[in-house]
Parts: C-alpha cells; sequence; structure tokens
C-alpha cells in the first residue's frame, strides 16, 4: 500500500517528500503557491494564516512570487500572521543587516500585511531580558493556534533556523552561539566574518517541527553535500536539519543541483 499522509487539504504520496526541480524559479513558484493556497483557504473559512517565515537568499524567489501574487492577482495578506525562524543577536531592526530589513525590504513592505501581525525575534533585548521574551514568542505561536506552515532554508553546518550542531529535537526558542561555518557564509553580507554577529535567538526545532506543515527548500551545488547528509544521512544532533527525516509532514523542495549527490 501506498505511505500516504495529508496536510491541511492535500493529500500527498510518501515518494513525494522530494521535488526537484531544475528550475529554481518554478520551485519557488510551487512554494508560494502552497503558502497561498493555505492563506485563500483560510479567508475563505474566515481564519487567519499563520506562516513561519525564512530569511537568507534560498527564500527570495518565493518572496518575489508571493509579491507578484499580491501584485497582480490580488492576493491579500490581511488575515496572514507571520513568525520568523531567527534574527542575530545584538543586531538593530533598522541595521541593513537585520532580519526585520530582509523580511521588509523583500517582502513585508510590498504586501497588505498588518505589520502588527509581523513577529521577528527582537536582537535588542538586554541578556536577562532574552528567555522571558523567548517563552512569550513560543506561546504567542500556540496562542494564534499554531503555525500553519513553517519554510525552512538550511545551512551548510546542518543548520534549521539557526539551530547549529548539537542542537536537540526538544529546543525551543532561544539564543544560541552561531557555528563558525555559518559566520563565514554571512561575512559578504556583513563586510568581515568579525562584523558577524557571534549570537542569535532562533526557533527551536521543536517549535519548527511542531508546524503542521514544513517545507525545506535548497537550492544550489553548494547545498549538495548537506542534503545529501540531511536527507540520508543517519539522524543525529550533529546535523539537527536530520530530525526532519522521519516527520511525515515535511517536504523538500530541491533544484537538481542541490539534490545532485542524492542516490535514492
Ligand atoms: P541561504 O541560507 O538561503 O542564504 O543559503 C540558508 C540558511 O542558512 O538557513
Amino acid at each position: 500500500m501506498k505511505d500516504l499522509f495529508k496536510t491541511q487539504d492535500i493529500t500527498y504520496k510518501r515518494e513525494d517528500a522530494i521535488k526537484v526541480y531544475s528550475d529554481k524559479d518554478v520551485a519557488s513558484a510551487y512554494v508560494a503557491e502552497r503558502i497561498a493556497k493555505i492563506i485563500k483557504h483560510k479567508q475563505q473559512i474566515g481564519e487567519r494564516a499563520i506562516i513561519g517565515l525564512a530569511t537568507g537568499s534560498t527564500p527570495k524567489g518565493v518572496y518575489r512570487e508571493l509579491v507578484r501574487m499580491h501584485k497582480d492577482e490580488g492576493l491579500s495578506f490581511k488575515n496572514v500572521v507571520t513568525f520568523n525562524l531567527d534574527e542575530y543577536y545584538p543586531i538593530l531592526p533598522v541595521d541593513d543587516q537585520s532580519y526585520m530589513s530582509f523580511m521588509k525590504s523583500n517582502l513585508f513592505n510590498h504586501i497588505d500585511i498588518d505589520h502588527c501581525h509581523v513577529h521577528i525575534p527582537d536582537g535588542t533585548l538586554s541578556l536577562e531580558g532574552i528567555q522571558a521574551y523567548c517563552d512569550l514568542y513560543e506561546q504567542k505561536i500556540v496562542d494564534f493556534g499554531g503555525l500553519d506552515i513553517q519554510l525552512l532554508g538550511i545551512g551548510r553546518t546542518g543548520h534549521i533556523g539557526f539551530n547549529e550542531p548539537g542542537a536537540i529535537l526538544e529546543s525551543k526558542t532561544r539564543l544560541v552561539t552561531l557555528n563558525d561555518i555559518t559566520r563565514e557564509d554571512a561575512k559578504d553580507d556583513f563586510g568581515g566574518k568579525e562584523k558577524v554577529p557571534t549570537q542569535a535567538i532562533t526557533m527551536g526545532v521543536q517549535t519548527i517541527t511542531q508546524a503542521k506543515e514544513v517545507i525545506l527548500m535548497a537550492l544550489s551545488q553548494r547545498k549538495a553535500e548537506i542534503i545529501k547528509l540531511a536527507l540520508e544521512g543517519e539522524i543525529t544532533t550533529d546535523i539537527p536539519a536530520t530530525f526532519l527525516q522521519k516527520l511525515r509532514h515535511v517536504e523538500y523542495i530541491l533544484d537538481s543541483e542541490a539534490a545532485s549527490l542524492l542516490s535514492r
């Protein structure tokens, strides 16, 4: 019997959990369509769509397509509440490298979302205030009924959000130390590795896996090695993305370069 699993309103065959596209734009359009479908479905039933968002180069095409849908097709975000995965710490929201700035320039400034519905971890907190803030971030997600979908990229360390090697399955939103490779990968954005913050606030692995649907995207050859380990390697805290392997509500959207080392 085929191994079937159901998400919000679509039934997938297990073998469909990994989708490989030759064209990055087509992959991004597919993900944008999935998000738009949830937003429209929630509009029809008079509810809010609770969407978990990611930053980095990978989801930019998804945001471009969502902005296009808003402008050309009238897709409204008035019923959308967002929670971003992570933010550097410390950082000011107005800094060019902050994920707040990223989200505004790539998505929020171009759509009709109510800015009170946007949640991004605050990089300006005092150290003593962080844990209570993180607990509240978790609670807000729960109070909104949980994330309907969580979008993820993957770092070369195997991080999801900023859950670096060593993060456990039960981890929740918290302050973390960034892996050296992650800081290396961010150095161009900051104009030098020494300028990349050493810490960040991130949703935990548990926060992510509790979303009703999870989409992990990886585009480009740069991700091929970590995608092989994340999807086919043993499940280990050394590669936090491996925690997604056993979950039935996770979909992997890859381009052919990122999928090039997969053996299945
Ligand atoms: P990238 O980052 O999309 O810029 O490759 C992904 C990540 O680190 O999660």
